[in-house]
């Protein structure tokens, strides 16, 4: 059974000139404990999706269609003060830079004490007790020590493990990282990513990791849903999206990472820019930037589809066109 199910989500930002859409039927799932990897250019439309699942979307963008589901409930359309109790007891967050998470004024065992006893019926000092837990887990030294400290006094990497151990807290079952290392220093993002990931695999927490890096997705997900536009262009297993991708968009991602080739005469960038969500092309959208399409791409849009192991917006993979290609 799904933890998570999104179907046919659709956010749209009204506009003077209308309404831009930009997300378009998106649909996925995440099952307990499992590491879905969100990928896609800048503008795809991977923090969106995040923000809506966890109900902080900006006004006036606005959720226009489609549901999100957590264990059986339907949490697309509940009203503020519920979307909050389950942010926290049900789905924790992770965002890009650590002190949009904590607030400078307490210290962070106060933050921490104060979200474990808001979701759990535990003690002040069974509360104390669990953060402490949570700082050691999440690779704090001295925890004891530095649970009484203000988060000014970490250093940029020490503060994404207190807001891991914060996400935590409240033993959700699911936790939405959004490019959880970009603004760290480089040198220790992988081990941020890894102890992410480590933690939540014990806690037994699904996590939806989005990034803009496959090299993180790679060594991180277990499932891969590539966005474009708006739309799901394909989503599978992660080692099968990366090693046989089916839509020519994933195969041009591949294709742009140095260390996912062994040969690196073929390494380029796909040309061209994604479009801009008040010019998608009719048809398929990636189709002004794809060396393989034909009419009707320039015509019909694709919808997700069987494609090898995983699921491919593409018309190349449609049985009338693997038919003629024979
Ligand atoms: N407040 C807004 N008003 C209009 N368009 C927006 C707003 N916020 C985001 N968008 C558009 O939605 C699209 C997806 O944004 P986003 O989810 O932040 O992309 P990503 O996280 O993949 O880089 C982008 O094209 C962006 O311009
Ligand atoms: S549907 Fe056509 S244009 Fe779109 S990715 Fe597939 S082949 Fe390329
Ligand atoms: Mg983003």
């Amino acid at each position: 059974m799904s933890l998570l199910q999104v179907k046919d989500l659709v956010v749209e930002f009204p506009h003077r000139h209308g309404t831009l859409r930009a997300l378009d039927h998106i649909s996925f799932d995440i099952a307990p404990g499992e590491i879905l990897g969100v990928v896609g250019e800048s503008g795809a439309g991977k923090s969106l999706t995040g923000a809506a699942i966890i109900g902080l979307l900006e006004p006036p963008g606005r959720i226009a269609g489609g549901e999100i589901v957590l264990e059986g409930q339907r949490i697309d359309k509940l009203p503020f003060d519920a979307m909050r109790h389950i942010r926290g007891r049900k789905i924790g967050a992770i965002f890009q830079d650590p002190l949009t998470s904590l607030n400078p004024l307490y210290t962070i065992g106060r933050q921490l004490t104060e979200t474990i006893r808001a979701h759990l019926p535990v003690t002040e000092a069974e509360a104390r007790r669990r953060a402490i837990s949570l700082l050691q887990d999440t690779g704090i030294p001295a925890a004891e020590q530095r649970i009484d400290h203000f988060p000014h006094q970490f250093s940029g990497g020490m503060r994404q493990r207190v807001v891991i151990a914060l996400a935590l807290a409240a033993e959700p079952k699911l936790i939405v990282a959004d490019e959880p290392t970009t603004a760290l220093d480089v040198s220790i993002q992988a081990q941020i990513i890894q102890l992410l990931k480590k933690v939540c695999k014990e806690r037994g927490a699904a996590v939806m990791l989005i990034t803009h890096d496959m090299g993180v997705i790679a060594e991180t997900c277990d499932r891969v849903a590539v966005l474009y536009a708006g739309r799901v262009a394909e989503i599978g297993p992660v080692h099968e999206v990366i090693h046989q991708p089916a839509h020519p968009y994933t195969a041009g991602l591949m294709a742009a990472i140095p260390d996912m080739t062994s040969d690196r005469e073929r390494l380029n960038q796909i040309d061209g820019a994604m479009p801009r969500l008040n010019a998608i092309p009719t048809g398929c959208a990636y189709n002004p930037r794809c060396t393989q399409r034909f009419d009707r791409c320039l015509q019909e849009r694709p919808e997700l589809m069987p494609a090898g192991a995983t699921r491919a917006a593409c018309w190349l993979h449609e049985p009338a066109t693997l038919e003629t290609a024979r």
